[in-house]
Formats: C-alpha cells, structure tokens, sequence
C-alpha cells in the first residue's frame, strides 16, 4: 500500500479513516476524492496534520476519465470506497440517488480500478494492488430476536432501498474478483457513531437535540436493536484487513454488542445529564417522543466477528459506554462544526420534513 485512493473521504468515516490512515502509515500517499454532496464536508478534514502526503480532489466516482486520470497520475494500487448515498430515511424518498452512487459509482469505479490493475500487472507487477469495499450489515436483512447474528455466510436479504443499492455494489465487487480476478477485501460493518457523523443520523441527532433541549424523534416503538460500533474501531479493522486480508474475503464488522434505540437515546440522555446538568436539574430523558415508524423498519441487526477476530485478531477496543461519554463530549467540543453542519438549507428541510413535521405519538 503505497498510494490510496480514498472515496467519499469528506464523508463520517472516511474522513475518520484518513486521520487513522495519516497517524499510522504517514508514508502512504492518500487521494481523497469526494463529490462533496449534503453528506460530504471538508470542515470533517479541516483539523488533518499538515502533510505532503495527502491530497484533496473534488468529484464523483462516476466521472470515468476523472478517474483514469486519478488512477494514472497517482499510481494507485489500493482503493478504498467509502463514497455512498448512507442514509436509509433519505433512501425511502429518493432511491434513485442509491443507484447512481452505490451501484454505478461503485461498478465504475470497479471498471477503471480493473483497467488500472491490469495495466500495472503488465508493467510493474500488479500482485500489490486492492479494492477494498466498505458495506453493511444491512444488506443480510432483519433479524428475528431468537436468530443467531450474521456471519459471513447468510444469505442477502436487504430490505430498503439503501440496503438493495449496497447489496448490488458488494454482489459487482465479488463478480470482478471471480470473474477477473481483480484483488478485492470486502468488509461489512454495523452501525457506526463518533466524531463528524452527519446530524441527520440518529445518534448525533440525539445529542444535538438534547444540547439544544428540543425533543428527541424515537422511531415507534424504539425497540428496533443495533450493534454499535465506534468508528475509531471500525477504521482501525479497516487497517488490518487491508494489511493482512485474504484477497477475496468479506469479512463482518461488528461490536457483539446489541441495544435497543430507546436504551441509547436513555444513555446520550443520562451521559449529557453528567457532563452538563441542564438549569432546572431535569433528565433529559423527558425529551423522548415517539414518531411514527419509518416504513419498513429492520427489528434488529447483530454480527458475528468470529472471523476476523481468528483471521486478523481484531476486536472492537471501546465499550458503548465510553464511546458515547467521548462522543457526547466531542460534541459539546464541537458547537461550532455542528453550526457549519447543520446551516445547510437542505438539512434545515430534511429535518422539518421528517422529524419535526410527523405527528408525536404518546409512549
Ligand atoms: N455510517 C454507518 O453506520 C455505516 C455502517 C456500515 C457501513 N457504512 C458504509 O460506509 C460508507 C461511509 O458511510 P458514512 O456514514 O461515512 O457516509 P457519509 O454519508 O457520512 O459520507 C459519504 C461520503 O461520500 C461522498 N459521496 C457521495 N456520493 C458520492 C459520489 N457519487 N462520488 C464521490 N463521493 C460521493 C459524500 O460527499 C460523503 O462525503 C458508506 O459506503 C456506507 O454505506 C456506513
């Protein structure tokens, strides 16, 4: 790994995963090349270390000849494509965006990184290339509460719009290993929170709105579950699988944790209490209201990490309750990047339209 390519680098994740990447391997050559959607924000990068070693580029995984140039000028021998439409809210409204980003950005860039690896084979010697694909766990569907988690064998059964388009994409990177042979790692994590995840997401969406005492939006009953995992824990597994993957191999990402949405919004409720008891001395948990459910709600999302902790040794290092203390912590830090975040006028909309203009249900 000599010269990355990174997409959708401006984004949560990727953004995170290019300050892993600068810390550890400050000798890698990184490209970020971001389309700068709503999702996508350079204030995300504005705190990188200075370094030669890192160039921004703005533009969309499905422009070809950008990318030939990029692959060209650069050198890249490893991909990693994080750029994705990432909102299943946003999938329900407008599912087109899904396909043209998720499933044709991801084949054309599948395409170009093909051409790319075969022209180094036949010059340099491509063993030393990798399209390493960052998916869900979405796409194995839902999950009955007596099931056993999902491990790299169940079967795809995605049930959003968001969840169909990411399926598709990991289905078209397996086609080019099996079918080309192109080098490929795939990893499929679950749902992920930290530092500049996007405010329309349900965890930073509940601190914000506790920091700002405005009311707490829980999907029905709240008692859909998750297995949350910190992003510093997702990148880091990122890291191992590019280093050490088997070429070929998915491998599931996960916390082996699982919680319902209510007991998080409870801890993000109980957490900020501490940190900043608000001026009346009430819990904030007074906050919760439930909304209609979105349609078509997955019940529940686990994963079984047996694989990659026997293969690569990885395992998530930080529990939910000092994740979300960091978290909630780095949001009170961060007043000013959730003001830059959250003034976008499409934000303002996407907000009124889904959360504050539903009718509240009582619990
Ligand atoms: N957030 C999670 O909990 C989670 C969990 C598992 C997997 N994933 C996957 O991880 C990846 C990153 O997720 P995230 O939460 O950081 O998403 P995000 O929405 O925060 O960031 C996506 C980034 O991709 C960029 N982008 C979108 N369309 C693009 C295009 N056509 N060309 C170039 N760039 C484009 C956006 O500008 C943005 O910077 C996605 O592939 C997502 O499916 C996310």
């Amino acid at each position: 790994m000599k010269n990355l390519l990174i997409t959708g680098g401006a984004g949560f994740i990727g953004s995170n995963f290019i300050r892993h990447i600068l810390q550890l391997k400050p000798d890698v050559f990184i490209t970020n090349l971001d389309a700068l959607t709503y999702a996508g924000n350079l204030v995300n990068l504005s705190d990188l270390p200075d370094s030669a070693n890192y160039e921004f580029v703005h533009g969309n995984i499905n422009d070809t000849k950008l990318l030939k140039t990029i692959f060209n000028d650069k050198k890249i021998d490893t991909v990693v494509n994080f750029a994705a439409e990432s909102h299943v809210d946003r999938s329900i409204l407008n599912p087109a965006a899904f396909v043209e980003t998720n499933i044709l950005g991801t084949y054309s860039l599948l395409n170009v990184a093909h051409e790319a690896w075969k022209h180094r084979m036949n010059s340099v010697g491509g063993e030393e290339f990798r399209f390493h694909h960052i998916s869900t766990d979405e796409v194995y569907g839902s999950l009955q509460p007596d099931d056993t988690p999902f491990n790299e064998y169940s079967r795809y059964d995605p049930r959003s719009p968001y969840s169909a388009s990411k399926a598709s994409s990991d289905h078209l990177v397996r086609a080019y290993h099996h079918t080309y042979h192109l080098p490929i790692t795939i990893t499929n994590c679950s749902n992920n929170y930290g530092p500049y995840q996007h405010p329309e997401k349900f965890i930073p969406m509940m601190i914000i709105n506790a920091i700002q005492g405005k009311r707490l939006p829980i999907y029905g009953d709240g008692l859909q579950v998750r297995d949350w995992i910190h992003v510093s824990d997702h990148c880091e597994a990122i890291y191992r699988v590019l280093l050490n993957g088997l070429n070929g191999a998915t491998y599931n990402l996960g916390s082996g944790s699982e919680h319902t949405n209510l007991e998080i919004a409870g801890l993000i409720c109980d957490t900020l209490d501490t940190l900043l008891p608000n001026s009346v001395g009430e819990s904030r948990q007074k906050l919760l209201q439930h909304i209609p459910d979105r349609p078509g709600h997955d019940r529940r999302y686990a994963m079984d990490i047996t694989f990659v902790k026997e293969n690569l040794g990885w395992q998530p290092a930080i529990s939910l309750t000092d994740g979300i203390m960091q978290t909630v912590k780095w949001y009170l830090e961060h007043i000013h990047w959730i003001e830059e975040i959250t003034k976008n006028a499409d934000f303002s909309r996407w907000v009124q339209l889904n959360y504050d203009g539903r009718d509240e249900r009582t619990i």
